[in-house]
């Protein structure tokens, strides 16, 4: 599913985040420490490599809502947006802090003139956020950003199963219909 909205596109695809060969960027579902992990962390450190982690972990801790940049080593982008996503129930006010993620995301992309980025459902895996309510943060905010963007022409949200997909595109539907 594609939506363009005032020129950029917001793109909802199923797949592999660890293999979007057709982005600049990608974004990682981060730990504190900038470590390797489950989930979406341990597919883009494994395909990176250990120069990625170690890259990393020179930035290492970062706070909830927080994001830096790597470059992202043998994966087929050029970077990578490492955001540390709230851990449901627990950092609050949880909404705020995972729009940061995509607003310092969105920010960093920016800074480095780059014109396609794939996010993970940040958060919606290990760290517990309704899969439903984390989309709605997530649309919401690049949104609120399309027009401040310039470099930035396509958004690409990479979910890993059908159903979150399908939530996905139903929760976007829904945020697109309301602003009409
Ligand atoms: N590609 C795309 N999406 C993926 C992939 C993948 N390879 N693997 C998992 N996902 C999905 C999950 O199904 C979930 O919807 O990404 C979403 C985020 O899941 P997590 O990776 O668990 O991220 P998060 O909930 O932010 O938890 C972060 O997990 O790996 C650890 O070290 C990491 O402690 C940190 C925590």
């Amino acid at each position: 599913m594609k939506k363009s909205i005032s020129g950029v596109t917001i793109e909802l695809r199923q797949g592999d985040i660890a293999n979007q060969g057709d982005c600049e960027a990608v974004v990682n579902a981060a730990n504190a420490q900038l470590e390797t992990g489950g989930g979406v962390a341990g597919a883009i450190h494994t395909a990176a490599g250990p120069e990625l982690t170690s890259e990393a972990r020179s930035m290492a801790p970062i706070k909830p809502g927080e994001a830096v940049i790597t470059k992202a080593y043998n994966l087929p982008n050029q970077y990578v947006i490492h955001c540390l996503g709230p851990v449901y129930g627990q950092d609050k006010p949880e909404d705020r802090l995972l729009a940061n993620c995509y607003s310092n995301a969105l920010k960093l992309a920016e800074e480095k003139q780059i014109s396609s980025i794939a996010f993970p459902a940040i958060s919606t895996g290990i760290f517990g956020y309704p899969v439903e309510d984390a989309a709605k943060v997530a649309f919401t905010k690049f949104i609120e950003s399309i027009s401040s963007l310039k470099h930035l022409k396509n958004i690409i949200f990479v979910l890993y199963s059908e159903k979150d997909l399908n939530i996905h595109k139903r929760v976007l539907e829904q945020i697109l219909q309301g602003k009409e």
